[in-house]
């Protein structure tokens, strides 16, 4: 398969966003009328709890790795791969079958990179997880690992283009992340947590 074509599979496949599927398949509102309005697993925790969660988290992080995995399976090379983890990205973010109201990357860019080298995710991961448990803030700790994911990907993969595909991705998190870093510095952003029942 041409590499243009591994990339619009992937835009397609971003832009399946799990949030709103899971919910609708629940019982939920839909994510993008509550909470922060985000559709992602952070705001379906808020919503539906630990098991809708945990689905949307498990879904975004697939459709994030299946593309890149199966791109370096079938033999592109690492740039190649992170352009289609790009695109899945993208769709995330801007979905084309939800209006392009989509999410704000994070559990996807964590799928990509374990697609691209499984170190780089992994190191992503735990970075996430270690300021989780010390902040209990979702947006700080996804701030904090994917400023980090970069390098991480470099020092994988030695491959600087991947590398630089994946700051792209970074810095689109960032701008999604604008009201929460507008929070973060007034000192009311969220901890992390669960329905209000
Ligand atoms: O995964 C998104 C997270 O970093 C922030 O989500 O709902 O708190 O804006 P939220």
């Amino acid at each position: 398969m041409e590499t243009a074509a591994w990339i619009l599979a992937g835009y397609l496949l971003g832009s399946l966003s799990s949030a709103i599927v899971v919910c609708r398949a629940l019982g939920l509102p839909d994510p993008r009328t509550q909470g922060s309005r985000n559709p992602g697993a952070t705001n379906v925790l808020r919503i539906g709890g630990r098991r809708a969660a945990a689905l949307t988290l498990a879904g975004d992080m697939l459709k994030g790795l299946v593309p890149v995995a199966a791109a370096r399976l079938a033999g592109l090379d690492p740039f190649a791969a992170s352009l289609v983890g790009l695109a899945a990205f993208l769709g995330h973010l801007y979905p084309v079958f939800f209006g392009f109201q989509g999410g704000k990357g994070v559990a996807t860019l964590l799928g990509v990179l374990l697609g691209l080298h499984p170190l780089a995710g992994l190191l992503t991961v735990g970075t996430w997880l270690a300021t989780a448990a010390l902040w209990r803030i979702s947006s700080l700790s996804a701030l904090v690992a994917s400023a980090l994911a970069p390098l991480y990907t470099l020092w994988a993969t030695g491959a600087p283009r991947a590398a630089g595909t994946v700051a792209v991705m970074t810095v689109l998190l960032y701008w999604r992340h604008r009201s929460n870093i507008r929070n973060l510095m007034a000192g009311r952003e969220e901890p992390i947590r669960g329905p209000d029942r």
